[in-house]
């Protein structure tokens, strides 16, 4: 994997809802070596606060400018202050890393890409890239409507965006999860290949489905990074191996992923790691 560390310069900072901000960053070598699926590690500021650099994957990749951007949402001290940074201003980034994710060989089947909140981030330049002579679903969901990206601003023409929100407030009332399976049992549309980014459960809803159904699954999974390179062991992930079931293994996010497929996680494992565990969708 070759990753470079580059001053990159912003190029603009958006409000885009709430406390989700879009920022377009150029950094000409790093955009040159990137895929969809694939991020970055990024020093907010010089000094020591905060101290470690922040994971943002590709939202968008501009192979002719040099540029690309990130969707993010405003979580704590490391978010605010990015999201106060300006026109101009430059932030040091480590990138491109990660797996990113495979795209699909077979020019025409049909894809579903399943999102929660922030999660749809990742999806975004893949969708572009795939988008033409096929089907393609965005299931997109969020707590509330107050969380929920506009459909012009995915501005994705021919694709078909699904929305839901937890509280009923806009879309499907209830868990994205449960309307894409309202959506594949009304037939109509079947999905032969997912991708899929958002919180844990979610994850595991998607990934369940994927193998219950026999649908290959690539799921983005976050993990607390601290080095992003494999170097601090932080974000190790019990991981299973048709091979050898029972073994104790790892897969560290950072370098053996953030990309997964559906079976090779132990779910069981991670989902019981949890506090409080979560609410599971699709049980
Ligand atoms: C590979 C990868 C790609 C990512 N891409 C994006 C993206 O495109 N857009 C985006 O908005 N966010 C993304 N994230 C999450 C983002 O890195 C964190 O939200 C950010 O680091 C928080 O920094 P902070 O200083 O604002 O918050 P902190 O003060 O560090 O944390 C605030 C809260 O957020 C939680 N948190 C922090 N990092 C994570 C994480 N990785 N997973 C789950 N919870 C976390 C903390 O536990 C804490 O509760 C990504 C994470 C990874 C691992
Ligand atoms: S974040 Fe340090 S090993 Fe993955």
């Amino acid at each position: 994997m070759e990753k470079m560390i580059e001053e990159a310069r912003i190029v603009f900072q958006e409000r885009v809802l709430g406390q989700i901000f879009r920022m377009r960053l150029s950094a000409p070598g790093i955009v040159s070596k990137a895929r969809p699926g694939q991020f970055v590690m990024l020093r907010v500021r010089e000094g020591m606060d905060p101290l470690l650099r922040r994971p943002f994957s590709f939202s968008r990749i501009d192979l002719e400018k040099g540029e690309f951007e990130i969707l993010y949402r405003v979580v704590g001290r490391g978010t605010l202050l990015l999201s106060r940074l300006s026109p101009g201003e430059r932030v040091n980034l480590v990138g491109p890393l990660g797996n990113g994710f495979t795209l699909p060989t077979d020019g025409a089947i049909p894809l579903a890409f399943i999102a929660g909140g922030i999660g749809v981030a990742p999806l975004l330049e893949v969708i572009a890239r795939v988008n033409s002579g096929r089907e393609v679903r965005l299931f997109y969901g969020a707590r509330t409507a107050l969380e929920l990206l506009p459909e012009d601003f995915l501005d994705i023409p021919g694709v078909r965006v699904h929305f839901a929100t937890d509280d009923g407030s806009f879309g499907h009332s209830g868990r994205i999860t449960a309307l894409f399976q309202e959506v594949i049992a009304g037939g109509g549309f079947r999905p032969l290949q997912i991708y899929s980014c958002g919180p844990l459960a979610m994850q595991y809803g998607v990934a369940k489905w994927a193998l219950e159904n026999r649908t290959p699954a690539q799921l983005s999974l976050e993990s607390l990074m601290a080095c992003g390179i494999g170097a601090c062991l932080g974000c190790a992930l019990p991981s299973a191996s048709p091979e050898e079931p029972g073994a104790e293994r790892f897969v560290h996010v950072c370098e053996d992923g953030p990309i997964f497929s559906a079976g090779s996680i132990q779910w069981n494992k991670i989902l019981a790691q949890q506090s409080p565990p979560p609410t599971l969708a699709f049980n």
